[in-house]
């Protein structure tokens, strides 16, 4: 107590708030979300009119640019992402060095931060030129990163970018090599991939956002604060949640299906589980990206020979989840996480890349606030503070 009333006495007003969870640490024109009504906006434009008309690349040029881009300026972005999408030999070699198994988001955070070295001349956040280059090169360089960490993970050499595909089919390609042979299905894997990675594109002061600007406030270059992103948004509590969802729909599998005994499990708080893939810091009715998703993994799965049997249950454990007081009580609902895994599943990613995928997705919202923050005047190095509750002044034993 005595040294929260010096704090408070020496600061004016200190506000403890856990998680941040009622402090706007800035101003932003990129993403506006209402919580209560479930809306979700960038830059101004809803969600679901820019799933259903644009495309990835598109959404990535608006929420950095702050305006869609015209059709010539699309394609100069898209050709100049094409163009740079290779990796120099010796970042190659890099990941070639690491333990196969080791987890991919590891391996992502690290190369993103090593971009730095190869792509010096493009760290300086003060430099707008610099800074356009290394958005430029993150962009078209992550999914070849990603793919690469892949294909080593399953011991098969590393396809090249083409450039005559756009983004997402080339990342597909240079992942699988081939897809899955049959010309609708692999569209529709295109389609689907490119709508997961928009509803991922942003989504205002989450976690790993927060951190890029937190990383970015002391004026570390983009490639320094995009990588500490990604780590953030390896936690399971955070990105790391759709990777969860389905380890916890094969540990359900295990119960021999059985939903209730696994929600009986969840609703008892002392065995520390969580039902993954629902409940949001923000959106306490519903979660809008869940809903477009839930219907493409419907779309998808509907096209599969053996229906997937973790799709059933995971349909099976929202019903009960949503029929349950437990749940609706504390507002808890299914967000993006809880239904994204299971067509990642389906396009034939293994579960270790799901937040792989999160991260190509949200590369384009960590940009635009880095970039936002760096032109804010009033932008100034986070800084938050504490309330002390440890010793009083105490002496070193034996020196009384
Ligand atoms: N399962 C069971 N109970 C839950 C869950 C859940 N998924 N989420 C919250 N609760 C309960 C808490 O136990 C708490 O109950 P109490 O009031 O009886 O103590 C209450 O709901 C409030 O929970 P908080 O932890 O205070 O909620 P918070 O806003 O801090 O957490 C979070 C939000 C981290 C998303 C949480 O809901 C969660 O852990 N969900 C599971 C992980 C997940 O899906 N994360 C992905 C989030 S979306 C994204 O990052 C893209």
């Amino acid at each position: 107590a005595f040294e929260v009333k010096t704090l408070l006495a020496a600061a004016g007003m200190t506000t403890l708030d856990p998680g941040f969870a009622n402090t706007a640490a800035c101003q932003s024109e990129i993403t506006f979300i209402d919580g209560e009504a479930g809306i979700l906006r960038y830059r101004g434009y809803p969600i679901q009119e820019l799933a259903a008309g644009s495309s990835f690349l598109e959404v990535a040029y608006l929420v950095i640019h702050g305006e869609l881009p015209e059709p010539g300026q699309l394609k100069e972005f898209s050709e100049q992402l094409q163009a740079n999408a290779a990796l120099p030999p010796e970042l190659r070699a890099m990941l070639d060095a690491f333990p196969r198994n080791a987890h991919p988001m590891t391996l992502l955070a690290s190369a993103v931060n090593t971009l730095g070295a190869f792509y010096a001349d493009s760290t300086d956040p003060g430099d707008a030129e610099q800074v356009d280059r290394a958005t430029m090169l993150l962009l078209a360089k992550l999914p070849t990163i990603a793919a690469h960490i892949y294909r080593n993970s399953i011991g098969e050499a590393p396809v090249a970018p083409d450039e005559s595909l756009d983004y997402v089919e080339n990342f597909l390609r240079m992942t699988f090599g081939e897809l899955s042979g049959e010309a609708e299905l692999d569209s529709l894997f295109v389609k689907a991939l490119d709508l997961l990675l928009i509803l991922h594109a942003d989504h205002e002061q989450n976690c790993s956002t927060a951190t890029v600007r937190v990383v970015g406030s002391s004026q570390a270059s983009l490639y320094g604060s995009v990588s500490a992103g990604i780590n953030a948004l390896f936690g399971p509590l955070h990105g790391g949640a759709n990777q969860a969802v389905l380890e916890m729909l094969e540990e359900i599998r295990g119960l021999g299906g059985d939903v209730d005994a696994f929600l009986a499990k969840v609703k008892d708080k002392q065995s520390k589980t969580r039902l993954m893939g629902f409940g949001h810091r923000v959106y306490k009715n519903f979660d809008p990206r869940s809903k477009e998703i839930k219907g493409l993994a419907a779309e998808i799965l509907d096209r599969q020979e053996n229906p997937d049997e973790l799709f059933e249950l995971a349909l099976k454990l929202e019903g009960k989840a949503l029929a349950d007081s437990y749940f609706t009580d504390r507002k808890l609902y299914p967000n993006v996480d809880f239904y994204s895994g299971v067509i990642y599943r389906a396009m034939g990613f293994p579960t270790n890349m799901f937040t792989v995928l999160f991260a190509i997705g949200r590369l384009p919202g960590w940009i635009a606030h880095w970039r936002e923050q760096r032109l804010d005047p009033a932008a100034r190095i986070a800084r938050p503070r504490q309330l002390y509750v440890g010793h009083a002044q105490r002496s070193y034993p034996g020196r009384v």
